[in-house]
């Protein structure tokens, strides 16, 4: 199985690769990784796909580059929508021409997060974007699928996450670390925002997912129009709660002040229910919870924070 994957220098792209290099599947030449500037999504058009399809060959598609820039998407949601929603639609089109199989990664801002009943949202949920980076990621998943159903049924998959952290860093937890380092030396609380909650997910058990699901025919099988998965780490967390696992885990010692989040000045609307409802995996098991996968985000973590 050749698989290629965009945003392949992305923080769930290098993961895809690293993971797909250990697949036994992936064969000899292993992954094949699209990164800028050959895959650019400002300038890509379906001839251009189609290029690196017929060059590399690839039976699978994974589509994971992005404008992941929330706050840069609300503030230019036209850019937005071409990087995220035209342009997957382009790839779609590429794949359905070259009969590859495609996945799309998605987001949990595809819904609006006024859920209540505390479920998280399922798959065949209801999509309702309330920011412009959730909308250009549901037209992304509406244009993918209207591509591939178009003509011939091509497998198509839509793998929803949310809250991903993991190599390179930079990541939210990261950027706690960095803060309440501040936040300590000027003597001050650290303020979190206390009522968004989600599902804090290691890029890396993503990718491992996305591998097991490959392996086992079930990520986008032949028999179906699109198979939509959510693949988060188990459990859910407050951005209060997580900052609070980040400062334990580095021993960093400053006192956490949860505000609202509609206290938070930023440009983007975050869904303040983040929260997915895993989808099974072949194994059976669950993907493992937030807090054991995060603890093998620490040691990376802790390097970043004694480099400075
Ligand atoms: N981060 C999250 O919390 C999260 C949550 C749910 C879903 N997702 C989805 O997961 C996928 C991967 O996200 P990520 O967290 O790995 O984000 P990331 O680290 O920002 O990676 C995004 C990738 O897209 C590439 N990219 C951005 N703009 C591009 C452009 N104009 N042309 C070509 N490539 C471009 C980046 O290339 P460069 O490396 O060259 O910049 C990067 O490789 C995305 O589809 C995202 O929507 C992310």
């Amino acid at each position: 199985m050749r698989v290629a994957v965009t945003g392949a220098s992305g923080r769930l792209g290098r993961a895809l690769i690293e993971a797909l290099e250990a697949a036994p599947f992936t064969g000899p030449k292993g992954p094949i990784a699209w990164s800028r500037p050959e895959f650019d999504l400002d300038t890509l058009t379906v001839e251009s796909v189609g290029a690196l399809i017929e060059r590399d060959r690839p039976e699978l598609v994974i589509h994971a580059a992005a404008w992941t820039d929330v706050d840069g998407c609300a503030k230019d949601p036209a850019l937005a929508m071409r990087r995220n929603a035209t342009a997957t639609g382009l790839v779609a089109e590429a794949c359905v021409g070259y009969h590859a199989h495609l996945a799309v990664i998605s987001t949990n801002e595809v819904f609006d997060g006024t859920r209540t009943d505390g479920q998280g949202y399922g798959p065949y949920d209801r999509r309702n974007p309330i920011n412009a980076y959730g909308a250009s990621k549901a037209e992304a998943e509406r244009l993918a699928s209207g591509a591939m159903f178009e003509d011939e049924l091509m497998p198509l998959a839509i793998v929803r996450t949310s809250w991903l952290h993991g190599p390179p860093g930079n990541d939210f937890p990261a950027k706690i670390a960095a803060a309440a380092i501040r936040a300590r030396a000027a003597g001050e609380p650290l303020r979190v925002v206390g009522d968004e909650i989600g599902s804090p997910t290691y890029a890396p058990d993503v990718a491992e997912a996305i591998v097991e699901l490959i392996g086992e025919d079930e990520l986008c099988p032949e028999s179906e129009l699109a198979r939509y998965h959510h693949l988060v780490n188990r459990g859910r967390a407050s951005r209060a709660e997580w900052a609070r696992e980040v400062l334990r885990a580095t021993a960093i010692d400053v006192q956490v002040e949860e505000v609202p989040a509609s206290t938070w000045q930023r440009a983007s609307t975050p869904p303040l229910w983040a929260v997915l409802e895993p989808t099974p995996l072949p194994s059976g098991e669950p993907m493992r919870h937030w807090r054991d996968a995060f603890a093998d985000a620490v040691p990376a973590l802790l390097r970043s924070l004694r480099q400075g």
